[in-house]
């Protein structure tokens, strides 16, 4: 695996690879690798050429300095993983090099952010934004690979592509899970043992909102989803919504006539965790 830190180095090493006419497949991420980044990392390798992942735990997107401060590094594990699938190419640049003057850009989603993550975030997903675009305009790539995980993520990036005519392939990847049901996430190394005992509760609760929702309304759902959240002690909701999956707006009514997702993010203890299920 060739390993860059420099823009320069890697674009001269890129620029090489495309001559060839070879396709780059791109996953960008902030490190502390598991099974869920792995599997977009897999994906990219089967669908291209040239697979490069980034790892960049981007300051802009943190709304809580503490979260950016704890969140975990583990360069050297990551950089083993990486070797043992494969993966062509790693861009672990400095902050420097990504950010070598403030950057002040806003971008505008179209309300895509106004729920969810976007209300309890602010200024998230415009972070996200900025270093995803410098992150596309650096690598160029054919292909680039998100979780469905993060699905409001997922959609912005979408629209991003779209609207500033970035020539970029966005390939959505399936969520995955511990067998006992948690969403794979960096942050669940920070769960303690008790905590990481409950949180399989989130997506039961997310399953079982599935299995019901055609005979309750959108409030009896919600009130479900509090009851039995809240009856586990370090459980707290932020926030849980049932939204529309292409305009990502609250529906005030379930029925087939419109696809929806729920979106969840609960705290265990401290650790905030998200989590979604499509109808
Ligand atoms: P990070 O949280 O490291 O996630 C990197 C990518 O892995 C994202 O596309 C995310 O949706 C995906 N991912 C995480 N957990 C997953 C799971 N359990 N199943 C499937 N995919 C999963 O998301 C970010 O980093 C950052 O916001 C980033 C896009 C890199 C910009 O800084």
């Amino acid at each position: 695996m060739n390993i860059f830190t420099k823009i320069s180095e890697l674009k001269e090493h890129l620029s090489k690879i495309k001559e060839n006419g070879s396709t780059i497949g791109f996953v960008p991420t902030m490190g502390a690798l598991h099974a869920g980044h792995l599997s977009l990392l897999r994906q990219a390798k089967q669908e291209n050429d040239t697979s490069i992942c980034s790892i960049f735990v981007n300051p802009l997107q943190f709304n809580n300095s503490e979260d950016f401060r704890k969140y975990p590094k583990p360069i050297e594990n990551d950089i083993d993983i990486l070797s043992s699938v494969n993966c062509d190419i790693l861009f672990n640049p400095s902050e420097k090099e990504i950010y070598p003057e403030p950057y002040n850009t806003i971008f505008n989603f179209n309300d895509l952010d106004k729920y969810m993550e976007g209300a309890f975030r602010p200024g998230h997903f415009n972070g996200v934004a900025v270093v995803v675009k410098r992150l596309f305009d650096i690598i160029e790539p054919d292909n680039a690979y998100f979780g469905e995980k993060d699905f409001q993520q997922l959609t912005i990036i979408k629209y991003l592509v779209k609207t500033h005519t970035i020539p970029v392939n966005i390939v959505a990847c399936p969520i995955v899970r511990e067998t006992d049901g948690l969403a794979m996430s960096s942050r669940n190394t920070r769960l303690t043992s008790e905590e990481r005992k409950v949180a399989p509760l989130i997506y039961q609760i997310l399953s079982e909102v599935k299995r019901i929702y055609k005979s309750k309304t959108i409030e009896e759902i919600k009130r479900f989803v509090e009851d039995n959240l809240h009856k586990f002690q370090p459980m707290k909701l932020e926030y849980f919504e049932i939204v529309n999956i292409e305009t990502l707006e609250p529906v005030s009514v379930v029925d087939d006539s419109s696809s929806c997702i729920a979106c969840i993010a609960v705290y265990v203890g401290n650790i905030r965790l998200i989590d979604n299920i499509k109808f």
